[in-house]
C-alpha cells in the first residue's frame, strides 16, 4: 500500500508533549534501590527511579580478570550497550576458605563507572553451565564434604548435588559476602543493576541424583507450595503425584530451592534484583530431560522455579537457535504475564540481532548477545565468529536505533501498548494488527524509493547488505491515531484495520525526531517521497512520530 503525499508546513525542531518528562539517566547517590515492577502484566526494570531497557553484551567467560577488562569495553561501545554482564566466579573471591578477595569486582565497578556502563553479576557457583568448575579447588575436589550426584546407575556425575546443606551453606556463604561488599562499594551509585545467582543450573546426563539421601527424599511426600502452585488437591510422594515427570521435577524443585536459599540471603543485605538463566529444551518437539539440562529452568518447569524461588523476579532464556520459528516459540514461553522477558544471553551472529525488535516488541527488559569483547576468543558455531567492530555491524545498527531513546522505549513499553516484530527467515512481510483501527505490514528487501517488482524500470540492483534476514521493527501506542515507530532493514505500510472499514488512510503527519529528557523533539517532517512509498527504515537510524487519519 502506498500512502498519497499531502503537504503540510514544515515544523522544525519543535518540542511537542507526548511523553512525560523523566530522569535523563543516572543519578549518582540516588536513594531507591533497583527494583522490578511488575503491573498488569506488564514490567520495568528500575533503575534510579525510571523505566531502564538492557541494552545488554555478555563478556566471555574468561575475562572476569583484571588484564582482560580494557579488550572489552571497546566492544561495548562500539555496539552502544549500557550494560555488561560479566562472570564474578566464586573460586576467584574466596580462592582460599573464608578468605575473601574482592579486588576485581572493585576494579570491575570502577572502570565501568569510568566507561559510563552498568553491570549485571553472574554468580559462577555451584553451577556453571551445570558445572561446579567455577567453585574453587577446595570445594569442586572434595566429593565427602561437597558430594556429587548419583547417577541411576550407581556412578558419580560430575555435577554437585542440590541436597546437601554444607555445599548450599558454602555457596551462600561466599554470595552474601559478595552482596555485603557490592553494598558498600556502590550501594549508593547502582552501577551494579542485576544479579544473576548460577549459570545456566541443571545437570546433563542424569534427571537428578540418586544418591541414597536423595532417594529417602524422593520417596517423601510433595511440598505442599508445590502443590498448590500446580492446583493439586491431593499429595503423595513424587512419583504418585507426577509420574513419568517425577525425577525432573524433583531436581527442579531441588535446585530452585537452593538457588532461592542463596539468592535471599544475598537480598537480605542488599536486595537487587535476580534473575535465572536456562539452557533450553526444545520449544517446538516433546523431548525427555534425557536430552537436556535435567532441573534447570527449563520452560516446563517456570512454575516450579516460581514456587520454589520466590527471591527471583525472572526465569530468562538463553537463546542460541538461530531460526526464526525456533527463537520466536522460545520467546513466547517465556514471555507470561507471571514473568517478565529478558534475553540474558543470545548469539553474537548476524541473524540473531534482528530478535532485538521481538524482544522489545513483547514488552521485555533487556537483551544481551553473548561473547563481546576483543580478547579474541568466539564461540562459533553457537555464535559468530567476526567480534570485530565490523563483525558486530548487525549488533551496532540496531542498538542505534534504541541507544537514544533507552529509557523512553523502557517507559513506553511498560506503560503503553508496544508491538515488534523480527524478519522471519522466508522473509515475507508481516502484518501488525494495532488495535483494531490500523495495522502495519511490514515488508523487506525494498529500496527506499518505489518498489522491487516495478518491471517497466528494467532490471536494477538488489538492495545491497542483505544476505542474511536482518531487519526489525519495533511500535508503541501514543494515542488512538499516533505511533512511535523505529526499526532497520524494513518497509512500514500503514493500513486500515476492521473498525476503519470502509474509509481511506492519509497520513496526518510523520515527524523524525529525539527524545531530549523525555521530551520529543522534531527534527523535520517526512512527505512527499519519503512516505509514498511506506515508511522505510532503511538509511540512517530514525524514530518516526506518526499520525494517521482518514477521509
Ligand atoms: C551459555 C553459557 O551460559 C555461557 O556461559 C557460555 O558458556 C555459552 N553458553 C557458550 O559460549
Amino acid at each position: 500500500m502506498s500512502v498519497s503525499a499531502m503537504s503540510r508546513r514544515l515544523c522544525l525542531a519543535v518540542a511537542a508533549t507526548v511523553l512525560a518528562a523523566m530522569p535523563a539517566g543516572a543519578a549518582p547517590g540516588d536513594a531507591s534501590l533497583p527494583h522490578i515492577v511488575k503491573t498488569n502484566g506488564k514490567t520495568a526494570l528500575m533503575v534510579d527511579g525510571a523505566p531502564y531497557l538492557i541494552l545488554g553484551a555478555q563478556a566471555n567467560n574468561s575475562s572476569n580478570y583484571i588484564p582482560q577488562l580494557p579488550k572489552v569495553w571497546p566492544a561495548l561501545k562500539d555496539i552502544h550497550a549500557n550494560t555488561l554482564e560479566i562472570p564474578v566466579a566464586w573460586e576467584q573471591i574466596e580462592p582460599e576458605e573464608g578468605k575473601f578477595d574482592f579486588t576485581y569486582v572493585d576494579e570491575l565497578v570502577r572502570q565501568a563507572r569510568d566507561n559510563d556502563v552498568r553491570l549485571v553479576l553472574l554468580w559462577f557457583g555451584t553451577w556453571k553451565n551445570t558445572s561446579p568448575n567455577y567453585a574453587p579447588a577446595w570445594v569442586k575436589l572434595d566429593n565427602k564434604r561437597f558430594p556429587r550426584m548419583t547417577k541411576k546407575d550407581g556412578t558419580l556425575s560430575y555435577c554437585l548435588s542440590p541436597m546437601e546443606r554444607t555445599t548450599l551453606e558454602a555457596d551462600k556463604k561466599a554470595f552474601v559476602a559478595l552482596m555485603t561488599h557490592l553494598k558498600a562499594i556502590d550501594g549508593d551509585r547502582h552501577t551494579v543493576i542485576m544479579i544473576q545467582p548460577q549459570n545456566e543450573s541443571g545437570t546433563y546426563g542424569s534427571v537428578r541424583d540418586y544418591s541414597p539421601k536423595a532417594n529417602k527424599v524422593f520417596a517423601g511426600q510433595v511440598p505442599q507450595a508445590l502443590l498448590k502452585k500446580k492446583g493439586i488437591a491431593k499429595g503423595g510422594t513424587w512419583s504418585e503425584v507426577f509420574g513419568k515427570n517425577a525425577d525432573e521435577y524433583f531436581h527442579a524443585w531441588h535446585i530452585a530451592s537452593y538457588i532461592n536459599e542463596v539468592a535471599a540471603a544475598g537480598r537480605k543485605v542488599y536486595d537487587l534484583p535476580m534473575y535465572v538463566n536456562a539452557a533450553l529444551r526444545e520449544p517446538l518437539v516433546e523431548v525427555g530431560p534425557e536430552t537436556y539440562s535435567s532441573g534447570g529452568p527449563t520452560h516446563n518447569v517456570i512454575d516450579i522455579y516460581q514456587a520454589a524461588a520466590p527471591a527471583i523476579d525472572i526465569i530468562a532464556p538463553d537463546i542460541y537457535k538461530r531460526d526464526s520459528k525456533n527463537y520466536e516459540a522460545v520467546l513466547d514461553l517465556y514471555t507470561r504475564h507471571d514473568n517478565p522477558l529478558f534475553v540474558p544471553e543470545t548469539g553474537s551472529d548476524t541473524e540473531f540481532a534482528r530478535y532485538i525488535f521481538s524482544v522489545f516488541g513483547r514488552g521485555g527488559i533487556g537483551f544481551a548477545p553473548f561473547g563481546i569483547d576483543y580478547t579474541g576468543y568466539t564461540n562459533y558455531p553457537l555464535g559468530g565468529r567476526d567480534i570485530t567492530p565490523e563483525g558486530l555491524k548487525p549488533f551496532r545498527e540496531k542498538y542505534a536505533v534504541f541507544a537514544p531513546m533507552a529509557r523512553e522505549w523502557a517507559k513506553l513499553a511498560f506503560e503503553n501498548t508496544v508491538w515488534g516484530v523480527a524478519e522471519a527467515d522466508d522473509r515475507k512481510p508481516q502484518t501488525i494488527d494495532l488495535g483494531g483501527k490500523w495495522k502495519a505490514d511490514i515488508v523487506y528487501g525494498e529500496w527506499q524509493f518505489g518498489q522491487t517488482d516495478w518491471k517497466w524500470l528494467g532490471t536494477f540492483d538488489p538492495v545491497p547488505g542483505r544476505e542474511k534476514p536482518n531487519g526489525g521493527v519495533v511500535v508503541a501506542q501514543l494515542s488512538e491515531d499516533e505511533f512511535l515507530l523505529t526499526g532497520v532493514h524494513a518497509r512500514v505500510n500503514f493500513g486500515l484495520g476492521p473498525k476503519n472499514k470502509g474509509k481511506n488512510l492519509i497520513f496526518d503527519r510523520v515527524e523524525q525526531g529525539h527524545f531530549d529528557k523525555g521530551q520529543w523533539v522534531v527534527d523535520f517532517v517526512w512527505n512527499g517521497d519519503q512516505t509514498d512509498y511506506g515508511l522505510n527504515l532503511i538509511g540512517q537510524p530514525a524514530i518516526l512520530k506518526v499520525k494517521l487519519a482518514t477521509y
